[in-house]
């Protein structure tokens, strides 16, 4: 099928994150290779996802938190922090990233393609 050979041609590349994040919770807009992300710190767990919202293109970023959802400050749409699913009867998502904290920073992964692997 196509789609799972475009799948199997992405690999993933960690980013470490280059800027000083608060202590306590937050959600904020970072750029990662030139790329926006919607960064959360929701019970002290990070998360990042896109800063667009699929509904009718909300600032993620300018949202915030509820019961393990981020919130779009438009419409109030929500989508789950792990898994980007919308809540119960939006029937859309959004794309999350994982997240890993490593001794030496936060890293987030991001989808890279063989081509940019090899050829760039
Ligand atoms: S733009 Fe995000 S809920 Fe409508």
């Amino acid at each position: 099928m196509y789609l799972d050979k475009v799948i199997l041609l992405l690999i993933m590349k960690w980013v470490k994150i280059a800027i000083e994040l608060p202590q306590e919770d937050f959600v904020k807009l970072i750029k990662l290779e030139g790329k926006k992300i919607c960064l959360v710190k929701h019970q002290q767990k990070f998360y990042a996802m896109q800063n667009t919202c699929p509904h009718a293109g909300g600032i993620l970023s300018g949202g915030w938190c509820k019961s393990r959802n981020i919130v779009c400050p438009i419409h109030r749409y929500e989508y789950n922090l792990e898994t980007g699913k919308g809540a119960e009867g939006q029937r859309d998502y959004i794309d999350v990233y994982p997240v890993e904290e490593k001794a030496d920073g936060i890293y987030v992964g991001l989808k890279e393609s063989l081509w940019e692997r090899f050829f760039s």
